[in-house]
């Protein structure tokens, strides 16, 4: 993998000093991006890869401090097995082969999602490449993969529930820090920016508790097509707008 930085100019495009701390991507349309194409839509797949790899390499490049790609959701065990499997691949892939360069760029990668249904050997290589970039700096990289939203939201609320019963807290304890303390984005900011393409305006259950006063940019291409220009365009419509949290606008 090659992380290619830039020489573009982004400074002349968007204010570097009112950046997303946290970008989170849907990554949609791999599939119809192959189909239009008469391939198989594993291709796609491995061509959103390489789409990924941009947006990373223009986080790095512009300085955002939070990036969040979602690979796969508990929703796609729906998909065929070959599909399923050959996004496992390719997360294999990118634990193996492009760990030693997110690890050169001091990017932080965090696997977020359930465990449960993964086979053992992908979980150690989480396990490996979360340990190996634990304490870099620049860059953390959340890869939601076996993710939903509801499912932090429940798992977050167990969590809870169970340090009440063994008496840890109290009803009164229980807030909204430390609700997000319990999910399992705990310690991550709240994403100020989802993108999502290939025309689909929804949520698809992906961050549920965190996009609260998330601004959304929905983009028409599939996901394969994405550029840094693409990135770089969303975050002029981030700066444009006003973010409100409730009050009156100044
Ligand atoms: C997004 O692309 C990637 C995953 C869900 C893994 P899709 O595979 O959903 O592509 P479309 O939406 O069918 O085109
Ligand atoms: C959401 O895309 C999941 C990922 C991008 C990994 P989907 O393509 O699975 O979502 P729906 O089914 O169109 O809502
Ligand atoms: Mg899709």
């Amino acid at each position: 993998m090659t992380l290619d930085l830039q020489s573009t100019n982004w400074a002349a495009q968007i204010n570097l000093k009112n950046l997303p701390q946290h970008v989170a991507i849907i990554m949609d349309g791999n599939g119809r991006w192959a189909r239009k194409r008469g391939m198989p839509r594993l291709f796609g797949h491995q061509r959103g890869v390489e789409a990924l790899k941009k947006a990373i390499g223009f986080a790095l490049d512009v300085g955002i401090p939070y990036l969040s790609a979602w690979a796969f959701s508990t929703a796609n065990w729906r998909r065929p097995e070959t599909e399923i499997s050959g996004l496992i691949t390719i997360l294999r892939r990118t634990l193996s082969k492009d760990l030693a360069e997110f690890h050169d760029r001091d990017i932080q990668l965090k696997v977020i999602g359930s465990k449960v249904g993964l086979p053992d050997d992908l979980i150690t290589m989480i396990n490996r490449a979360e340990d190996l970039t634990k304490d870099n700096k620049k860059l953390t990289l959340l890869i939601n993969f076996n993710y939903d939203g509801r499912t932090d939201i429940l798992e977050a609320t167990k969590k809870i529930a169970q340090k009440i019963k063994s008496g840890d807290i109290s009803l009164e304890d229980i807030t909204e820090d430390l609700f997000s303390s319990h999910t399992m984005t705990t310690g991550i900011p709240d994403p100020d920016l989802l993108i999502r393409t290939s025309g689909v305006v929804r949520l698809s259950n992906y961050m549920m508790w965190q996009c609260t006063f998330t601004e959304f940019v929905f983009l028409e291409k599939n996901w394969p097509d994405f550029t840094e220009q693409d990135f770089c365009t969303a975050l002029q419509d981030f700066q444009k707008c006003g973010r409100n949290f409730g009050q009156i606008s100044a």
